[in-house]
């Protein structure tokens, strides 16, 4: 049993804005999510540069309340899946918590392709002209499965959705962004309430999709207009 985590062993693999991803040397299958350096303070205080929000350095789970819901979340969805049945849901599974050489370490299954590489985001199949229609299938199916299995999301954008093709056929995950993010939890509180919240979430993913796609169309014009013509303009 691994007790402590030294990172210099372990390759960085991916990072969002608040997080870095480390993958295991020795098992393909596991991450490890550390809080960024600059996010963290003494004894894992957030570390916040907005003003304003210099009191919630004080809360409790300071820089790893996301942590905190992630974990609360994967409670409440695993516990209802019996020791008969196949675990499916659409979020990675969480391993647990380590400490590392770069503070407290989430571990959680790592979403890869049937080629070994790490599963390509919502974010990345847009911008490398990859995004199917197929995947927008997939979004539609992910939020039907939230709503049936009341999952309670915080952070929706295309970065934090995964598609892989493990099983054979491609599958969505959400790698990021769930649990609740208010102080009364009002949402994993009321299946009609999540639902309502679920509808806007389906919306304002589509909306940023849309909006990712309009640029990597803008990037990819922006670049044939760079290109130099194949034959000289005739005079
Ligand atoms: N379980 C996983 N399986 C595969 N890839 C993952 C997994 N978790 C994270 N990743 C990769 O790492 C990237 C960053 O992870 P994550 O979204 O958890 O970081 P973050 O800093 O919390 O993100 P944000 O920028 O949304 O705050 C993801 O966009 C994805 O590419
Ligand atoms: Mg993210």
């Amino acid at each position: 049993m691994q007790h402590y985590i030294d990172l210099s062993k372990w390759t960085k693999c991916a990072e969002g804005a608040q997080r870095e991803i480390y993958q295991s040397p020795d098992d393909p299958d596991v991450l490890v999510k550390v809080i960024k350096a600059r996010g963290r303070g003494e004894r894992g205080a957030r570390k916040s540069s907005r003003r304003l929000q210099w009191l919630r350095r004080f809360r409790r789970f300071g820089a790893y309340m996301t942590f905190r819901r992630e974990i609360d979340e994967y409670l409440e969805q695993a516990r209802k899946v019996n020791s008969d049945e196949i675990f499916d849901l659409p979020i990675p599974r969480i391993l647990g918590l380590t400490h590392t050489s770069n503070g407290l370490g989430l571990l959680v299954e790592r979403i890869a392709n049937r080629d070994g590489t790490l599963s390509p985001t919502l974010s990345q199949l847009i911008f490398s002209g990859r995004l199917t229609a197929n995947h927008m299938q997939l979004v539609d199916q992910f939020f039907d499965r939230c709503r049936d299995s009341h999952i309670v999301l915080m952070d929706i954008n295309p970065g934090n959705f995964v598609i892989t093709d493990r099983s054979g056929c491609e599958e969505i995950f959400c790698i990021d962004g769930t649990g609740e993010k208010q102080f009364f939890k009002i949402y994993a509180s009321s299946r009609f309430l999540n639902n309502v919240r679920l509808k806007f979430a389906r919306e304002k993913l589509l909306k940023k999709i849309a909006r990712h796609v309009r640029v990597a169309q803008e990037r990819q014009r922006a670049e044939q207009n760079a290109q130099p013509a194949a034959y000289p303009a005739p005079n």
